[in-house]
C-alpha cells in the first residue's frame, strides 16, 4: 500500500523518470513510499536529540509516524550511481527478502536529492551497543541469549546464502549491522546495501575501513566477494559476540590483541573456554558453548572452501552435525596480510600509524586505516 500521495512525492523527477518509477510500481511489493514532508514531521525536524546513530551511509533518527509506529529513519548520505527508478527497484527486492532474523525495509522516501529509508525501530538497537557501547551496561546478555542471537543471525545469513534466488551477500556483516527487537530477536541488517553505493576508488572504502577486522583476507587482497567471504565476516562475529570482545582492542587482560589470533592460539593450548566473556562467570554449558567457539573457528579458516556454508554453521552450533573429530585448519589473519601489503607498496600506502610491529598495524587496521591505499583490483562479483 502507497503511504502517500505517490505523484506528490516524485514532483521533482523528470517526466521520464515518473513512468519509468510507475512502472516499477507494480514491483513495490509492501515497500511504501512516504514523503519528505512525513518524515520530517516524525523526527521532528531531524532533530538532534532523535539521532540514535551514524553509519557508514549516513545518520539515522528515531521518529514516530501518525500511526504511531515508531521507525528508524536513515538518511543516506552516499551517492548511489542508480536512478530513482532503479534505486527505487533495487530497494524492492530487498525488501522482498522476507526472514524472521533479517530487518526489513518498510519504506522509502526518494524526493529530490533526498534519498531515506525507513525501518522498523529495533528496541534493543544493536549488538554493538549493546556489546561493546560506552552506555552503563543495563542489558546483560547471558549465555541462552546470545546463543539465540548466534543462531539467529546464522539463519538470517542462510536465507540469504541459500534460499533467496539470487542469492544476496551481505557483504558487511558486523555486529552494529545485528538489531535486536523487544526480544533480542536478532535481525541482520543492511544487507546489499554496499552493493547500491559501490565504492569509486576502490572495493574498500572509508566505510569499511573501521571494519576491516571483519573482513575475509582474500576479499581484502583481491577483492573477489563470494559467500565464504561471509561466511568468515560472520566467524568474526560470533567470536565477539562469545568473548563479548571487540575484534580488534586494547584491553586490560589481554592487552593488545586481535580476537581471532587469540581464539586460534587458545584453540591450540586446549583453552578455548577461556576466550568465553568473563561477564558470563562461567555460567553456560562447556560443551554446547566449545562448539559454537569451533564454528567461529571454521568460519574464519584461511581457506574458503574449507568454511561451511551458513546452513552447515547452524547446523553445527544446534547439534545436528557433529564436528568433534573435525579439524579446524589456521585462521585467515589479517594483521599478518597487512604487514605483508604494507611493507610492499609501502609508497602507495598512507596511513598516520606507523607500520613496522605487528602491533602498530593492527591499531592502523581497527582505528586509523585509509582507505585509497593499496588495494586496487575491483573484481567484485557476487
Ligand atoms: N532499525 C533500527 N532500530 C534502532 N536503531 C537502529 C536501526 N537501524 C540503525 N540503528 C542504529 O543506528 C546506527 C547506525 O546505523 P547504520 O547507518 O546502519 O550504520 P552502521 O551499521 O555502520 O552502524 C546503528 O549502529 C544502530 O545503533
Ligand atoms: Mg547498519
Amino acid at each position: 500500500m502507497m503511504n502517500c500521495n505517490y505523484f506528490s512525492c516524485l514532483f521533482s523527477s523528470s517526466t521520464a523518470e515518473i513512468s519509468d518509477i510507475t512502472e516499477d510500481m507494480e514491483d513495490l511489493g509492501s515497500v511504501e513510499i512516504y514523503s519528505y514532508k512525513q518524515l520530517n514531521e516524525a523526527t521532528q525536524g531531524f532533530r538532534s536529540p532523535n539521532k540514535i546513530g551514524e553509519g557508514g551511509f549516513g545518520s539515522v533518527y528515531k521518529g514516530k509516524l501518525l500511526d504511531g509506529a515508531m521507525v528508524a529513519v536513515k538518511v543516506l548520505s552516499v551517492e548511489s550511481r542508480q536512478g530513482h527508478s532503479e534505486f527505487m527497484a533495487e530497494i524492492a527486492s530487498m525488501s522482498n527478502v522476507r526472514h524472521k532474523n533479517l530487518a526489513k525495509i518498510r519504506g522509502v522516501c526518494i524526493e529530490g536529492t533526498h534519498r531515506i529509508l525507513v525501518y522498523d525501530y529495533m528496541e534493543n538497537n544493536s549488538l554493538a551497543q549493546i556489546l561493546f557501547g560506552n552506555e552503563i551496561k543495563t542489558v546483560e546478555l547471558n549465555w541462552e541469549i546470545r546463543r539465540d542471537i548466534c543462531l539467529g543471525i546464522a539463519h538470517g545469513l542462510a536465507h540469504l546464502h541459500e534460499e533467496t534466488k539470487p542469492h544476496i551477500v551481505h557483504r558487511d556483516i558486523k555486529a552494529s549491522n545485528i538489531l535486536l527487537d523487544w526480544d533480542f530477536t536478532a535481525k541482520v541488517s543492511d544487507f546489499g546495501l554496499s552493493k547500491l553505493f559501490p565504492d569509486n576508488i576502490t572495493h574498500i572504502s572509508t566505510r569499511v575501513a573501521g571494519t576491516l577486522g571483519y573482513m575475509a583476507p582474500e576479499y581484502a587482497i583481491s577483492g573477489h566477494l563470494t559467500r565464504k567471504s561471509d561466511v568468515y565476516s560472520f566467524g568474526v562475529l560470533l567470536l565477539e559476540i562469545l568473548s563479548g570482545r571487540c575484534v580488534i582492542e586494547f584491553d586490560i587482560e589481554l592487552g593488545e590483541y586481535y580476537l581471532v589470533e587469540k581464539a586460534w592460539e587458545m584453540y591450540n593450548d586446549g583453552n578455548l573456554l577461556q576466550l568465553m566473556d568473563p561477564s558470563l562467570r562461567g555460567d553456560f554449558p562447556d560443551e554446547e558453548v566449545v562448539r559454537f567457539l569451533k564454528v567461529g573457528l571454521l568460519c574464519v579458516q584461511e581457506t574458503p572452501s574449507l568454511r561451511p556454508r551458513m546452513s552447515k554453521a547452524a547446523k553445527v552450533m544446534s547439534n545436528e552435525i557433529d564436528i568433534r573429530e573435525v579439524e579446524i585448519s589456521k585462521p585467515g589473519l589479517i594483521a599478518d596480510l597487512m604487514k605483508v601489503k604494507i611493507v610492499s607498496k609501502k609508497n602507495t600506502y598512507s596511513t598516520n600509524s606507523k607500520t613496522s610491529t605487528n602491533s602498530e598495524t593492527r591499531s592502523s587496521m581497527s582505528c586509523t586505516f585509509s582507505s585509497n591505499s593499496v588495494f586496487s583490483n575491483n573484481s567484485i562479483v557476487s
